[in-house]
């Protein structure tokens, strides 16, 4: 067993044992790993935590050191104005990376970002590389993004990340519908990133290309796939 790190305020020891990670508090350790009808596990990699979910990762890393350079990627790929006082929409919290990187640029005001699952929100609370997501510019949502939407104004948002599970884990988050809300929220000139993956290729299916087809048909132009990312930047007139 080795030492990971201390939490910001020295409570909490993290160890790990190469496969799992430990948490220690006062005295007792908990695996941070559980089963809520699916299994989550966080692991360390490259010494960063990602979350697994039945096995499969929730951060893109190949072509990436760690998860961080991906969600920095993928802010810096939004190209947000220093001085936008922007409101940025993280659809799918996971451990919050990409919305811990988007609220810390000077051009966001306030990140929103929703989590479906319980266990999920359970191993972010207790990730040490998750704990800005409490304390700062940032408002953590429990529920699926699908009905929460449905209840934010229109043209609230200036920029979304869009980081949902494959398609074949969350195919109502790649449904032309929830393009449409997503761009309901969007204010004009409003820029989107959206995870697309490169599954289905296999089986004669192209995800971006779909993905493309339904970002323009409900009304986002400018759309670019990027590789590296395996995502979609688009924007509103
Ligand atoms: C690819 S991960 C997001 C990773 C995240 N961007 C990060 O930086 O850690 C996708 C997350 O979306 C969550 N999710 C799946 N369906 C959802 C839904 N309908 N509403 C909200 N969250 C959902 C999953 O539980 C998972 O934690």
């Amino acid at each position: 067993m080795k030492e990971y790190c201390k939490s910001s305020d020295g409570s909490i020891t993290y160890t790990t044992d190469g496969n799992f990670i430990y948490a220690e508090k006062d005295g007792i350790s908990i695996r941070l790993d559980l089963f809520d009808r699916h299994y989550y596990k966080l692991r360390l990699y490259n010494n960063v935590p990602i979350l697994e979910i039945d096995g499969i990762r929730m951060q893109l890393v190949k072509d990436f050191k760690t998860p961080l350079d991906y969600s920095k990627a993928v802010v810096k790929g939004l190209q947000i104005p220093k001085n936008a006082n922007a409101s940025l929409l993280d659809t799918c919290m996971g451990l919050g990376y990409t919305a811990i990187e988007a609220s810390r640029q000077k051009g966001v005001k306030l990140v929103t970002t929703c989590e479906i699952s319980d266990a999920v929100f359970t191993l972010a609370k207790w990730n040490p590389l998750s704990e800005t997501l409490w304390n700062k510019n940032i408002v953590p949502m429990k529920g699926d993004v699908v009905e929460i939407i449905k209840n934010f104004d229109s043209s609230m948002f200036s920029f979304i990340i869009h980081d949902p599970p494959r398609f074949s884990h969350a195919p109502q988050l790649y449904s032309l519908e929830f393009y449409k809300e997503l761009k309901r929220i969007c204010k004009k000139q409003a820029r989107i990133f959206n995870y697309v993956g490169s599954v289905g290729k296999k089986k004669g299916r192209n995800i971006e290309k779909e993905v493309e087809k339904k970002l323009s048909v409900a009304g986002f132009k400018n759309i670019k796939y990027v590789k590296k990312l395996q995502g979609i930047f688009a924007t509103l007139p």
